[in-house]
């Protein structure tokens, strides 16, 4: 049985926000969650803590070794768990460690494009948002990250960034070297680098993707196992401190992990430590899903332009040859009855682009693109 493989009918039977926000004839691939049947470990943990009444406070230890063995399994990085803390959810992590990093009105600066909520909670914790864009390449600009740290301290803001590792939307990994040289240049703005790894898991190539504190000791992540095993309806996330930022780790406030959940905490747990041939099937399905997607636009849809992944179930689409107007993902909704991220929400460079959710099935994929040839279709006819 295929993990991506529920059929439309059987997926609008979900409740969370991305079978909600529309109306129920639109096809929607924009937020990112995936259409997925759960690892099994995780089903079988969430059910029998509900089945025991076993709904109390979170006890961490076991989710912070789980991740620490799961880092060790994957990519051969050694997580000391003394150095890991239990937070609401990765999101929250990033804002927690910034509030102790950055006076109110300090700057965070992150790419452009990036994951939408960095902006909305740069501004949640009263921060202002420098935004650098990627090489067209899609790639870290390190010059123009040097020149933002630099006017930044020229200017007396402190600041940090955040880095996106692997990077939401384009799907790019950065490489070792290249966050050596980034290390290097923030350190010489005394610039503080926070590396959101939520999407790591998601790397075609495990290789590919290097943990930040393997090359920064003065580093911070953030991660989940929600991404990669679809659990965002469950809250909970860790953050981890380089050895020469244990102080900021001491500094977070002990009720910053009291906002994990316990069902969350023991299915993330589960997720790292049982559901790695879970994750290995699902990758294959995206593999596969990518391929299939480069296939239809290649033939359907020549104009769209997408630079290969190395991560992540994203697809990060130049839609510009289309003519659909400054927002493009706002005109699919409306006459193609396709749902997909608007590129401007992701930064100013997003101009052009939606970003579409490969984590479904083949078949709603191919609806997508034949409801969007379609729409061009009649348009033009
Ligand atoms: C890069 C990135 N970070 C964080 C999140 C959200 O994580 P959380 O719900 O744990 O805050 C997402 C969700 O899509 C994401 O893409």
């Amino acid at each position: 049985m295929r993990i991506l493989g529920a059929d439309l009918a059987t997926n609008r039977l979900r409740t969370s926000v991305k079978w909600r926000a529309f109306p129920r004839d639109v096809l929607p691939l924009w937020v990112a969650e995936m259409d997925a049947v759960l690892a099994p470990p995780v089903v079988a943990e969430v059910t029998a803590l509900i089945a025991r009444g076993d709904t109390g406070y979170a006890w961490p230890e076991p989710y912070v070794e789980s991740f620490a063995a799961f880092a060790d399994h994957r990519w051969q990085w050694s997580v000391d768990s003394a150095d890991v803390r239990v937070v609401a959810d990765v999101m929250v992590g990033m804002e927690e460690l910034t509030r102790i990093l950055l006076p109110d009105g300090g700057r965070v600066i992150v790419d452009d494009p990036v994951y939408d909520a960095f902006a909305l909670h740069a501004a949640a914790i009263l921060r202002d948002l420098g935004q650098v864009p990627l090489t067209a390449a899609n790639r870290l600009d390190l010059d123009a990250l040097e020149a933002a740290f630099a006017t930044s301290a020229r200017d007396g803001v402190p600041s940090v960034y955040w880095l996106c590792n692997p990077q939401n939307p384009t799907g790019t990994v950065p490489t070792r070297a290249e966050l050596e040289e980034l290390r290097d240049v923030a350190a010489r703005h005394d610039v503080r680098v926070l590396s959101d790894e939520i999407h790591a898991p998601l790397c075609i190539d495990d290789d590919a993707f290097t943990p930040y504190l393997s090359v920064d000791p003065r580093g911070l992540t953030a991660t989940s196992p929600s991404k990669a095993f679809n659990l965002a309806g469950l809250k909970a996330g860790l953050v981890t401190a380089g050895p020469e930022a244990r102080d900021v780790l001491g500094r977070l406030h002990p009720v910053v992990s009291y906002a994990a959940s316990h069902v969350a905490v023991r299915a993330h747990t589960a997720a790292y430590r049982d559901g790695g041939p879970w994750l290995d099937e699902v990758r294959g399905e995206l593999s596969e899903n990518r391929a299939l997607v480069r296939r239809l636009l290649d033939t359907r849809l020549p104009q769209v332009r997408w630079a290969a992944p190395q991560a992540t179930y994203l697809a990060w689409l130049d839609v510009g040859g289309l003519g659909l107007g400054s927002r493009p993902a706002h005109t699919l909704v409306s006459t193609a009855r396709v749902a997909l991220g608007e590129g401007t929400n992701y930064g100013p460079s997003g101009v052009g682009h939606v970003r579409l959710n490969l984590a479904t099935s083949p078949g709603i994929l191919t609806e997508a693109v034949d409801r969007i040839t379609g729409a061009l279709e009649a348009r033009t006819g």
